[in-house]
């Protein structure tokens, strides 16, 4: 399986911050926000992974990872040339993604907590059509919503419905099968003007070829689209990190903890980054003895 970041999108709710700097650029607590979901990618066993920006921020990504060899990553790097929508993602990324099967990730999208790795790692494993996630949340009319029956079969899934059927939001992470990546080519733009995943993925389930897997209380799933929710994510990161003098989403240390590069590697890196910064102090505090 092949990662998508999707860091596109005009970031408006967000200006003027996001004015010269895309969103997922802007920091959350100590990082750029599209390392959480880029760790994600990682941690569920990704190495060859796109990242999908605009035209005037595209470099910024490419300058903080470069082609992600140090991280024993196969970063590349493409363009989405005006916020078409999510499901555009697909058709960018469908010769990235070759013969294999795509997991798609928002750049905003923050998920963390014990056990999701394995989570991942497990859907990944059995992608038919689609696979999305779902997390309970209070405010289900923002998000896509998932109507599920007794036994946890996905039935359906609305786009910011005004009355919700449930109160299971579809997080921005899903799963393709290679063949379900051509449904992108099949749907036109919504009322917003986007091509919506939403519309994608209710094609799939059309054909019986989408299915569910709920994230419980023990995951935190957070998106930080606007002031608030990128203070509370910020908020969210600060006291885990100063709590448990762990933290959430360093690249260097996933890379690692996944083997995807070495003590040695790990130690060159440490030596790069030699700042004083809390980040860069972490990383040199993980190189074992
Ligand atoms: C998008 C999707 C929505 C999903 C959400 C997750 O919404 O359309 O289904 O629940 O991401 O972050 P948007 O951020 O484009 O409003």
């Amino acid at each position: 399986m092949r990662g998508i970041l999707l860091a596109g999108g005009s970031g408006t709710r967000l200006r003027p911050l996001t004015s010269v700097c895309s969103k997922q650029l802007l920091p959350v607590y100590d990082k750029p926000l599209f390392y959480y979901p880029l760790s994600v990618l990682m941690l569920a066993g990704m190495r060859e992974i796109l990242i999908i920006g605009d035209d005037k921020n595209i470099d910024g990504f490419r300058e903080l990872l470069g082609d992600g060899s140090r991280l024993g990553l196969d970063l590349r790097y493409a363009v989405q040339e005006e916020p078409r929508g999510i499901a555009e993602a697909l058709i960018i990324g469908r010769d990235f993604a070759g013969d294999e099967d795509v997991c798609l990730i928002l750049g905003d999208n923050i998920c963390y907590g014990q056990g999701l790795p394995a989570t991942l790692s497990r859907a990944a494993a059995n992608v038919d059509g689609c696979t999305v996630f779902g997390y309970p949340v209070a405010d289900p009319e923002r998000y896509g919503v998932a109507t599920v029956a007794e036994d946890g079969t996905l039935l359906g899934i609305e786009e910011k419905p005004s009355h919700p059927k449930s109160n299971i939001a579809v997080i921005g992470l899903y799963m393709y099968s290679n063949d379900a990546l051509a449904y992108a080519e099949k749907i036109t733009p919504s009322d917003r003007g986007e091509l919506e995943i939403t519309d994608v993925n209710r094609l799939l389930l059309a054909e019986g070829r989408g299915s569910l897997v709920q994230l419980g209380r023990g995951t935190a799933w957070l998106d930080a689209g606007t002031q608030d929710s990128l203070l509370e994510a910020s908020q969210y990161v600060q006291v885990l990190q100063k709590r448990q003098g762990l933290q959430i989403a360093c690249l260097e240390e996933t890379a690692f903890n996944m083997g995807y590069i070495g003590k040695e590697q790990l130690a060159g890196l440490a030596q790069e980054l030699s700042t004083g910064s809390a980040y860069d102090r972490y990383v040199r505090s993980l190189v074992p003895a």
